[in-house]
């Protein structure tokens, strides 16, 4: 399978009546419409300098990771301006002439800055419904030459987006019963993978029988999800599909793979997807947050005790770079990569 061109492009061909056949998606028949009311937490709370309150919020944030997978963050600290202007610029980004963007779905899933449709033209048997930016943005800094405005608000976004992920961070040490800094220190973050990713998910005209994002887990550590006030995210709990509709100016995060591995299979990395609409294009843009690409990552020594001790691995020890890029390379296919 192979796509050269843009969903967008193909959305807006005129005479569009319904989608091509590559595109259709066999749900599973007990499809429900189910909402999520999802956890809320408050992260000046989680720095707060009174005891009582961060100890509160770490335990809400342990449960909602434990439980859920997913928050929803409040008071976080990133400006409303910031992120409605980056949903801006991604708007941006995609109603470009093609010639003015990126080349269209290079091989290569670890080049700086990538353009391209569903989720790996090259080897997906079902297209999704989405054409997507990434770019790496961490520890090397790259950015897509056009719109100025990407250009202009990106490093922000992205610096800002690492500093709620550091503080997270510290906080999981300390639910996990490490020291504060010990994450940060094992997986080296100081020189954290993070990618930035716009998503677009044009109109469809059939959106019962497309898929916008196949269901997957993200790898990394946290990934930071803002919308551009659409819907369409789903999320599995108990085995169900879940809508979930995050407030307006709140960040939605979810625990990745290596979290996952990091606390020994504590914190699950939750399976999603995105379904589609025929009535508003949607943009999503996820924050990838993940240890350095050197990083060896294992269940942290402290929660697996030695021979005797009760506790054992559940999970390998691999190099988060071999990880992506197997994960990125390969169909979207659940969470595969976490079996051992
Ligand atoms: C993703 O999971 O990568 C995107 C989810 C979304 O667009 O809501
Ligand atoms: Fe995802």
């Amino acid at each position: 399978a192979r796509s050269n061109s843009s969903v967008k492009q193909l959305a807006e061909s005129p005479n569009l009546s319904s989608i091509p056949s590559n595109y259709i998606y066999h749900s599973d028949p007990a499809e429900t419409d189910l909402q999520a009311s999802i956890p809320v937490i408050d992260l000046s709370l989680l720095t707060s300098h009174n005891p009582h309150h961060k100890a509160k919020a770490i335990h809400d944030l342990d449960q909602a990771c434990q439980h859920w997978g997913f928050f929803i963050l409040v008071n976080h600290g990133m400006p409303e301006e910031l992120t409605q202007g980056m949903l801006e610029a991604a708007a941006e980004f995609f109603n470009l002439s093609e010639a003015d963007k990126p080349d269209f779905n290079p091989e290569n899933v670890l080049s700086p800055i990538r353009y391209g449709t569903s989720f790996n033209a090259a080897t997906d048997h079902v297209f999704c419904w989405r054409d997507f930016l990434k770019v790496f943005v961490h520890p090397h800094f790259a950015c897509p030459h056009k719109p100025q405005s990407l250009r202009g608000l990106l490093p922000e976004y992205c610096e800002r987006s690492r500093d709620v992920v550091a503080k997270l961070l510290k906080a999981i040490s300390e639910s996990l019963g490490l020291e504060e800094t010990e994450m940060e220190k094992a997986l080296e973050m100081t020189s954290s993978l993070q990618i930035f990713v716009a998503n677009y998910y044009p109109r469809c005209p059939n959106p019962e029988a497309a898929m916008g994002i196949l269901p997957h887990s993200d790898h990394g550590l946290f990934t930071l999800l803002i919308q551009n006030g659409v819907g369409g995210l789903q999320i599995q709990h108990h085995q169900r599909w879940f809508n979930v509709n995050p407030p307006p100016n709140s960040i939605l995060v979810n625990t990745g793979d290596h979290l996952e591995i990091y606390s020994n299979g504590k914190y699950k990395s939750v399976l999603h997807r995105a379904i589609v609409n025929n009535k508003t294009a949607r943009i999503s843009i996820a924050t990838a947050n993940g240890p350095s690409l050197d990083a060896v990552v294992a269940p942290a020594c402290r929660l697996v005790q030695g021979e005797g001790g009760g506790v054992v691995a559940a999970y390998a020890a691999m190099k988060y770079k071999d990880y992506l890029l197997e994960q990125q390379s390969g169909q979207l296919d659940g969470k595969t990569m976490l079996k051992r």
